[in-house]
């Protein structure tokens, strides 16, 4: 089974149960949020092609016991200094961090990344507006990669206004000096630092024709190379089994990473190499069903 420049078309869980131990470097994923909407791929021309199922009959259990059997395979994959990042919100944030917990061990919990945009989301009466999704990290082993730094995040004036003061040294670079336990620390404000865990990463405007697909719940590729950037290096093997209309493998390709993604809908399958192909990558589909083959293949 070719392990990286392909996409699997279907089930994740059958085509994840036919690939090896530990080869992963990174995994990040999207899946459906037990959100109990049907999410509807709808084209230009109005026509709608395919849609996603987000309604569980057995309630969050069925959902949970659905997700635990892939962030276990995933756990299997994953090399000993690999990381999984999970997406969701609030719907089943807190059951699937108790899965998780579970599947990966409470100790190899890393982080839990808050990103907030101020489009999109939910507008709310009677609760506060929903503006923030959360992905869950974690290692394999505590030994998982992490370069944060790598994400060039650097300070900004007010958050300094607290914890000390600002002072500009001879080369004309302000700097802020803290002082903590008897020390005293400098901290040039254009220096990159460990990033905080909310991200404030634009979503993709509704009307946006540069990189919106069409697809429903498609992300940021801004976001992808956050993660991307921070938890891999380059020739790196980044795994996306809800890659949806490919937002992972596009930021991986990008980045000069090794990618591999699943998705059970033949259009976010082709939509994919649809974006690849701009990129001027030949992926591969594997088991693409015969009737959305036959209009190119004639
Ligand atoms: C939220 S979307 C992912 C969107 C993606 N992150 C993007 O930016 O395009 C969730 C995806 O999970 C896929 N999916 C749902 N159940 C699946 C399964 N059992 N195996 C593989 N893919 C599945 C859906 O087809 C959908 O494309």
């Amino acid at each position: 089974m070719k392990l990286e420049g392909v996409i699997y078309c279907g089930d994740n869980l059958y085509w994840m149960s036919r690939l090896p131990d530990e080869v992963v470097d990174l995994c990040y994923i999207d899946p459906p949020f037990f959100s109990n909407r049907n999410h509807k791929v709808i084209f230009g021309d109005g026509e709608e092609i395919r849609s996603f199922e987000d309604r569980w009959k057995g309630g969050i259990e069925d959902y949970i016991d659905w997700m635990r059997d892939r962030v276990q395979e995933i756990h299997r994959m994953l090399k000993p200094t690999g990381s999984l990042y999970l997406h969701c919100d609030w719907h089943a944030s807190h059951y699937l961090k108790v899965m998780c917990d579970e599947v990966f061990g409470y100790s190899n919990f890393v982080s839990e990344v808050v990103w907030y945009y101020t489009s999109g989301g939910g507008r709310g009466r009677r609760w506060f507006n929903r503006k923030h999704d959360t992905i869950l990290v974690y290692g394999k082993t505590r030994d998982y990669f992490y370069d944060g730094l790598a994400l060039k995040d650097t300070r900004t004036k007010d958050e300094g206004s607290f914890g000390g003061y600002f002072k500009t040294d001879k080369n004309g670079r302000r700097y802020q000096e803290v002082r903590a336990g008897g020390k005293t620390y400098k901290y040039y404000i254009d220096q990159p630092k460990n990033p905080d865990d909310v991200w404030m990463v634009p979503n993709i405007p509704q009307r946006d024709l540069t990189e919106r697909m069409g697809y429903p719940t498609q992300k940021p590729e801004a976001l992808l190379e956050r993660i991307i950037e921070a938890s891999s290096n380059p020739r790196d093997l980044v795994f996306d089994c809800f890659c949806g209309c490919g937002t992972t493998l596009v930021a991986a390709q990008k980045l000069a990473r090794r990618w591999l993604g699943i998705d059970v809908s033949p259009t976010g399958c082709k939509l994919v190499q649809h974006r690849l192909s701009e990129l001027g990558v030949r992926a591969e589909i594997v088991d693409l069903p015969r009737t959305i083959q036959a209009p190119e293949n004639t």
